[in-house]
């Protein structure tokens, strides 16, 4: 089977978004098992499970993109919800039908996520880990980044439960 999972090319060098996108990558590779297993149950909680991690994923990412005065960042938020509402979408049909997403649809989802993280995350990277911020002509105003990463809203503080887990949870279901 392709390898569905997070790889190191991935990494944006700002630890909390990291360990998140690995948690989301993990979640897709979960479900392409089920996809090809008989486990149910298994495959319903990965995808309530995916939905969490998206959301609050989005949540700190896009806190920290207001924070940070990102540019691009409405159209980064609409990326976001775009997406949740898909796997919302996806996840209601396989509730209603009892099928798993397809290998497929994961794959596609897959290639979604990776593309994101490769284009639109990354241009927030210099905002948050490069020189201090001068104020530029992003959606937030250019807000000059006096809270450099780190240094207000804790990202890096989050320890590993914090940010989710893949595996599924009783209370999950
Ligand atoms: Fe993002």
């Amino acid at each position: 089977m392709e390898d569905l999972g997070w790889k190191l090319e991935y990494r944006l060098g700002i630890p909390a978004m990291d360990l998140q996108h690995e948690r989301i990558f993990d979640c897709l590779t979960a479900m392409a098992g089920g996809s090809a297993g008989q486990d149910r149950l298994l495959a319903e909680s990965v995808l309530v499970r995916l939905l969490t991690l998206l959301q609050q994923h989005a949540a700190l990412e896009e806190s920290m993109m207001r924070s940070f005065g990102c540019p691009g960042l409405e159209r980064h938020i609409a990326d976001h919800r775009q997406f949740h509402g898909d796997v919302h979408a996806l996840a209601q049909k396989s509730l209603r039908t009892k099928e798993p997403v397809s290998l497929d649809v994961i794959k596609v989802l897959h290639q979604r996520q990776r593309e994101h993280l490769m284009t639109s995350d990354r241009r927030y990277v210099k905002y948050l880990l490069g020189p201090p911020h001068q104020g530029g002509e992003g959606e937030t105003g250019g807000k000059p980044a006096n809270n450099r990463a780190g240094a207000g809203i804790g990202w890096k503080s989050l320890r590993r439960g914090q940010t989710g887990h893949c595996e599924p949870h009783a209370e999950s279901l």
